[in-house]
């Protein structure tokens, strides 16, 4: 979604400014600007278009001095266009704000702004907040105290930050439901939606939480609560993140090379976390309720989107070896549904990349209304979900800038293997059953890296159906949700169709489409379920349906029945959608760059959906 980035330091702001935002483009956005207090007065650029456009505005537009915000948009309310652009300045334009959110009261403020001669000049809800603090700036003797009152004012959620001519020398910042993070170095000092736009400076970060406002000064920060102005101490954080991680390394896209580090992805996920010998996993996050999950009677899973088939896959693993029932919902959908849940028999498991997502973020709330343990399986350090969630388990999976989500997906898959191997030895799995899934978690990196290495004979596959429209992707069991997320990956950077089917219900109507232009993608691994899966397969051939089979190697029998076949390594059936998945990865990868379209920026999606 929106991007935020703010400096205020020694050094000209421009530069660092647009370093962050083209950091932050991997979020999708539809407009740039920003502003920057240059001893006088403040200037302001910005433009409907690519942070590319901005920076060709400021070739011709003098923008200097050392205070400045910016912004990427992403529109909710009113066209993608450079009036609605952020940031918004008030009548004098004295105030210049940058926001992150919902003005969910807008129009009634807007109205109320208009009747005291206020004028507007977008149709956005953010501008709303500029005025505000201009309102009440009369009788306040800093921007800190007219913000404050602002907010008091305002429904909804909000990153923001502000800056004024008749206040220069700091930018105002203030949280509810949308992340901020300081960047502390020397005398320097950032501010940003998203740690990206940071660590190119600084690993000293300090996360506002919810409810906050945080004045920020040349090599200072002063952070306190908006409901009462009390004075809160929080020491910076080191975040571990490599600025080279968040660079392409060589690869056309981000989505390429991610995939690419799932090997070492795994590593990191299970890193100190995996005791093979003695067939257990240590996840130190939920050390603390370790005796709360034993006692556990039913486990919710929700998420969104790729996180919510990660949870598919989880359900799969804690039912067959912890006897855990476990249930999966999508968060938009609990969140609304009244959902039965029994303290101290229940847990909620949120499983989120961003970790601030709006649907999840409110379904971890609700689980805690009702007074249910939650926890939480999020990859960004410190943000809204892990903090708010009584527990959990960080991916490790570091930075991962393609929309399309690959990498973290693996790290998803790898902590709930991981958490059932810790549930299931609490509950009755035996010591040799630990044991071997340890072990094949621990090899399942090489495996990965041979799978990879047939990369040249995916795309080959991939390019045999590059003019097909339409597509089925069909599993049964552990790699039915693989399914489902094979068939997200194509849409969401191909924009073609396709649909994940468990295989079974193939001839409870979908079957119907199939024809010799429709491509059908069975993962079939050698499991427990590989003769149905067969049999489905044959059904689809009976139609002239062109099928490409996901198999294990060494199964010849498939290759008579398959038009293509691609082969992932033998390993155990709870692990195979951790290898079944990175063909499909590569799959969509390689139909979409052959369409042309923007792989890491897919058009209308964002990284991050903090609005419902
Ligand atoms: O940050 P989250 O994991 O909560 O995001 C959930 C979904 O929006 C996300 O997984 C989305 O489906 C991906 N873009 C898929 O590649």
């Amino acid at each position: 979604m929106c991007g935020i980035v703010g400096y205020i330091g020694t050094t000209e702001a421009r530069p660092v400014l647009l370093d962050g935002l083209r950091r932050l483009e991997y979020r999708g956005y539809d407009s740039a600007g920003l502003a920057v207090w240059d001893g006088q007065k403040i200037n302001l650029a910005k433009i409907k278009g690519r942070v590319a456009d901005l920076a060709g505005l400021l070739q011709q537009q003098s923008v200097k001095g050392t205070v400045g915000i910016a912004h990427t948009r992403w529109a909710t309310h009113g066209e993608p266009t450079t009036a609605n652009a952020h940031p918004h300045a008030d009548c004098k334009n004295n105030v210049y704000v940058v926001h992150n959110g919902i003005v969910e009261n807008y129009k009634a403020l807007k109205d109320q702004l208009i009747r005291e001669g206020h004028t507007f000049h977008s149709e956005t809800d953010t501008e709303i907040l500029s005025h505000l603090i201009e309102k009440y700036l009369t009788g306040a003797t800093t921007l800190e105290q007219a913000v404050s009152r602002a907010l008091k004012f305002v429904k909804g959620t909000y990153a923001l930050l502000a800056i004024a001519s008749s206040d220069p020398e700091k930018i105002v910042a203030a949280r509810l439901s949308s992340p901020l993070r300081i960047g502390v170095s020397a005398d320097q000092v950032f501010i940003a939606s998203d740690p990206s736009a940071l660590l190119n400076y600084t690993s000293r970060v300090v996360t506002l939480t919810d409810g906050e406002l945080a004045v920020i000064t040349r090599g200072n920060y002063t952070i306190t609560s908006l409901e009462d102005g009390g004075a809160i101490n929080r020491e910076a954080e080191t975040i571990d993140w490599n600025i080279d991680e968040i660079q392409k390394s060589g690869f056309d896209h981000f989505m390429l090379k991610e995939i690419f580090e799932q090997p070492e992805t795994v590593i990191n996920s299970t890193r100190g976390r995996l005791i093979p010998a003695e067939g257990r996993a240590v996840l130190g996050g939920l050390a603390d309720v370790e005796d709360k999950l034993r006692a556990l009677k039913r486990l919710t899973i929700v998420a969104c989107g790729t996180a919510s088939y990660a949870g598919l896959v989880g359900e799969y693993m804690l039912e067959e070896y912890a006897d855990l029932p476990v249930e999966v919902c999508v968060a938009s959908e609990f969140r609304y549904r009244k959902p039965s849940l029994i303290p101290r028999e229940d847990a909620v498991l949120v499983i989120s990349q961003s970790g601030e997502t709006a649907d999840t973020l409110a379904a971890v709330r609700e689980a805690k209304a009702k007074g249910v343990l939650t926890l939480g399986i999020v990859n960004v350090i410190g943000s809204t979900i892990s903090r708010e969630t009584d527990a959990g388990v960080y991916n490790h999976a570091g930075p991962e800038i393609s929309v399309c989500s690959t990498k973290v997906f693996m790290s998803q898959l790898t902590v709930l293997a991981l958490l059932t191997l810790l549930l299931g030895r609490q509950r009755r799995m035996s010591l040799v059953t630990g044991q071997r899934i340890a072990a094949e978690l621990a090899a399942l990196p090489a495996r990965m890296a041979e799978l990879l290495a047939q990369a040249d004979r995916i795309k080959t596959v991939a390019q045999h159906c590059q003019s097909a429209k339409n597509f089925f992707f069909c599993g049964r069991k552990y790699n039915y949700p693989i399914a489902l997320e094979g068939a997200l990956k194509l849409k969401e950077i191909s924009y073609r169709h396709a649909e994940g089917l468990a295989a079974g219900e193939l001839k409870h109507g979908p079957l119907a489409m199939v024809d010799e232009h429709f491509p059908v993608i069975f993962i079939c691994p050698k499991d427990s379920v590989y003769e149905k899966n067969i049999s489905n397969i044959q059904e689809v051939k009976a139609r002239r349906g062109r099928v490409i089979a996901i198999a294990t190697a060494g199964d010849t029998d498939i290759a008579a029945i398959a038009d293509d076949v691609i082969y992932i390594p033998k390993t155990l059936e709870m692990l195979t959608p951790l290898l079944a998945v990175v063909p499909l990865q590569l799959f969509a990868y390689y139909i979409a760059q052959s369409l042309g379209v923007d792989i890491d920026k897919p058009r209308n999606l964002a990284k991050s959906v903090t609005v419902e």
